[in-house]
């Protein structure tokens, strides 16, 4: 009987660990995505958005992106980069951005 006690107090602390770990990887990676906006920038968008290819608007071109803004405004700027435009692929070569990832990497091209 003891044994067992012992045995199922061991799985139990076990599932408790991988349960921990299960928490945290996600927290961290939710994290990890959150503060990551110029490392998907350089992998996604800064294929166009640097150098300006194909007539993008460069990062850090703050009258462009302001211009854009006033005229358009937010929701409409990400409903451009997620369905696509004349040239922009849609998603914009980010397959795992959400609207608030979307949100911030236009922020960070407007400075
Ligand atoms: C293959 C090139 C390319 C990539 C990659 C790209 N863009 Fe663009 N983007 C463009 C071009 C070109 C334009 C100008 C409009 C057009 O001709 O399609 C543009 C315009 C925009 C606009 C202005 C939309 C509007 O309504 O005027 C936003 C916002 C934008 N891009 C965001 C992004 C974001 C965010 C990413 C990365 C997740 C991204 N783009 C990746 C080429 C690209």
């Amino acid at each position: 009987m003891r044994a067992i006690t012992a045995l199922l107090a061991k799985t139990i602390h076990a599932l408790g660990g991988v349960i921990a770990t299960l928490i945290m990887g996600t927290a961290i990676m939710s994290h990890a995505v959150a503060a990551d906006i110029p490392a998907i920038y350089n992998s996604s968008c800064a294929a166009c958005h640097d150098s300006g290819a194909l007539n993008a608007p460069k990062k850090g071109d703050k009258v462009a992106w302001d211009t854009l803004k006033q005229k358009k405004g937010m929701p409409v700027l990400l409903n451009s980069v997620k369905s696509g435009m004349i040239q922009m692929p849609a998603g914009g070569l980010c397959e795992d951005c959400n609207d608030d990832s979307y949100r911030k990497l236009i922020e960070y091209m407007s400075k």
